[in-house]
């Protein structure tokens, strides 16, 4: 087994060494390969997604990646910026399905910005559609810009598309995870302005007949971005596209007290994935060693169970991460009153300890 690591920018190279340490310590047959991504890539090579970096990632099992992004490379022009690298690897790669749960662990439950009875126990998994919508939909640009700037134009556009198979395929995906759950599934759309979406509540109704064990409910998604800080428990898996869920599953992240606890795993038609936090570069606080690894670190459990048929050494991660935040370690992105701060290499620290069998808290000096 072999997986490609793109730690990226920004935090990311501090949050993927911490993931490193942990995949080392779990003594997995698994070879490793580093490449440059994002900025980072643009520095060395003029371009955020490299030949060599994308050669790496299609041959590799498993993908795990770490953020892209700065303020600094704002005005690059598009196809240059960092993000575009994450783009085209969901793209390359066929990454149709994304997961992205959001978990609110007990011990934090005081860290979400809802009141504590609205979200302890919260257990939601949002699935976005990863490579359609508004994100990829042609034609897009701008008319009437000469020189090429955004400045000068008169007009700008994208194009919000889906087509039967894309819908069809995040359909199956998602009434499959939710009969390995509470068989409930919420489809949000917006049915009620845009063609795209009528198109795509009608595809999943169809898709369900195939599914008739788990219970469907459609929801607009203004709706559905209400609800989930009204009553967020009443959701168990929701489907979505692209743009959409880009902004619902940040919405369903805070709830559950920091973003920097969440995983995520956007995966092909066979199983193969690319594997990152749901936060991006946090540019502010790269390089102070503040930055919350655990993310990343369950996001190397995801790709374990998910990419590498390895649920035994998956569920051995979770455990160490639920033993150190039981021990009161905490992030300053989580910390509260009464726990104990660290920085992100102490949190990996006391992930590998847990996983050693060893008490995860440290002795004041
Ligand atoms: C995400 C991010 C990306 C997206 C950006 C960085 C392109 O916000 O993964 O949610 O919009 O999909
Ligand atoms: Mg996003």
């Amino acid at each position: 087994m072999k997986i490609a690591i793109l730690p990226g920018d920004g935090i990311g190279t501090e949050i993927i060494a911490q993931a490193e340490r942990v995949l080392g310590a779990l003594d997995l047959r698994i070879e490793s390969e580093r490449a440059l991504v994002g900025g980072a890539a643009y520095e060395a090579h003029g371009h955020p997604l490299p030949e060599a970096t994308l050669a790496l990632a299609k041959e590799a099992d498993a993908v795990l990646f770490g953020a892209v992004g700065d303020w600094k490379y704002d005005t690059l022009a598009r196809p240059l910026r960092p993000e575009q690298a994450i783009l085209g690897l969901r793209k390359a790669l066929g990454l149709f399905a994304n997961f992205r749960p959001a978990i609110c662990y007990p011990e934090l439950t005081a860290a979400s910005s809802l009141k504590p009875e609205l979200v302890a126990g919260l257990d939601i998994l949002i699935i976005r559609e990863l490579t359609g919508d508004i994100y990829f939909g042609q034609p897009r640009g701008r008319r009437a810009a000469p020189d090429g700037a955004f400045a000068g134009a008169e007009e700008a556009f994208d194009t919000m598309r889906y087509t039967r198979p894309e819908i069809e395929r995040i359909a199956h995906v998602a009434f499959r995870a939710a009969r390995q759950r509470s068989k409930r599934l919420t489809s949000v759309d917006k049915a009620n302005v845009l063609e795209t979406f009528q198109f795509w509540k009608d595809v999943v109704s169809e898709v369900h007949s195939e599914y008739p064990d788990v219970a469907l409910d459609h929801m607009y998604v203004d709706n559905a971005a209400m609800q989930l800080v009204r009553a967020p428990k009443k959701f168990d898996v929701v489907v979505t596209g692209n743009m959409f869920g880009d902004i619902l599953s940040d919405e369903a992240a805070m709830l559950t007290g920091s973003i920097g606890m969440l995983p995520s795993a956007s995966l092909d038609a066979n199983g193969k994935g690319l594997y990152e936090p749901s936060h991006g570069s946090a540019p502010d606080i790269a390089g102070k060693d503040v930055a919350n690894p655990l993310a990343t670190i369950l996001s190397v459990a995801m790709m374990l169970r998910f990419s590498l048929n390895q649920a035994e050494a998956a569920a051995r991660i979770e455990q160490a991460v639920r033993a150190v935040l039981a021990a009161g370690l905490r992030t300053a992105d989580i910390w509260a009153e009464g726990t104990k701060k660290v920085g992100t290499r102490a949190m990996g620290d006391a992930v590998v300890a847990a996983l050693a069998g060893k008490p995860a808290i440290t002795t004041k000096h």
